[in-house]
């Protein structure tokens, strides 16, 4: 198999971490842009460029010459009731979730040009199908995320492809405070059709599926990834 290039935005941390470990260890070339590094020690063909999604603009030059797959894997849970969620909490769920990934498409869109098939590759959350109590800004800024995916869908077929990946909740550093407990992390779990929490492992695979795998008559879905809890009733 050719070695292929990947750009992984937030490939330093959870999810994004296993899909830049699953893509280096298929033997392509990874890109990660995130605001650490750590921990891509050790890992091959995986390189590393500081960036803040909410601050920096993309230094395209930096960029390999042809992309295969752009993955956008920054995200925020901002969980607190409508009543007290300030406009300004609104706005940094949308810049870091919605307007972040746009600067990265756009910067990224005539390397995802120069590699026919190519693949994008955002996501979304549960609570955008599901309407879950606390969650008013991330399935505002999330919902934007599916509509943009549709969108782009739409506008870069046939050469670039468009998939949105909705989890439920995943054990990954975003959402530590729910699995510090391991009671706590369990009956949550139990609240699942399938009868636990995703692990990054999980989404990860559907990802690398949608960046490198035999996708290529998929585009334009959102893909509920979420141990049930969207489509079936426990
Ligand atoms: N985990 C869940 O339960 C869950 C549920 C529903 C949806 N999701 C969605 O799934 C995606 C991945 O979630 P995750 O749990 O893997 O998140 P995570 O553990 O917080 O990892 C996010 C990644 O994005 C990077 N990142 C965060 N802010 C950034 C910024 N401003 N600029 C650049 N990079 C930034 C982080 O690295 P640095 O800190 O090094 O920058 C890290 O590599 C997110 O979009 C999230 O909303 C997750």
């Amino acid at each position: 198999m050719s070695s292929k290039n990947f750009v992984i935005v937030g490939g330093s941390k959870g999810i994004g971490l296993e899909i830049t470990k699953r893509l280096s260890g298929l033997g392509h070339n990874v890109l990660v842009l995130s605001r650490t590094a750590e921990q891509l020690a050790g890992i091959e063909r995986a390189a590393h460029q500081t960036f803040d999604a909410t601050v920096d603009e993309i230094d395209r030059s930096a960029l390999p010459e042809s992309i295969d797959g752009l993955a956008y894997c920054p995200g925020s849970i901002n969980l607190r009731s409508f009543r007290s969620l300030k406009p300004e909490l609104f706005r940094e769920d949308f810049e870091l979730n919605v307007v972040g990934a746009i600067k990265c498409i756009q910067a990224s869109l005539p390397a995802l040009k120069k590699s026919p098939g190519s693949s994008i590759v955002l996501f979304s959350t549960v609570a955008v199908a599901l309407g879950m109590h606390a969650h008013a800004s991330i399935a505002a800024s999330k919902g934007a995320v599916e509509g943009l995916a549709r969108t782009l869908a739409a506008e870069l077929a046939p050469h670039t492809r468009v998939n949105c990946i909705a989890p439920a909740l995943t054990d990954t550093p975003l959402t530590e405070r729910f699995f510090s407990d391991p009671e706590k992390a369990k009956s949550l779990g139990e609240m699942y059709p399938l009868q636990r929490t995703g692990t990054p492992q999980d989404l990860a695979a559907i990802a690398e599926f949608l960046l490198a795998g035999e996708s290529t008559w998929i585009t334009g879905q959102v893909l509920g990834v979420d141990g049930g809890m969207s489509g079936v009733k426990k």
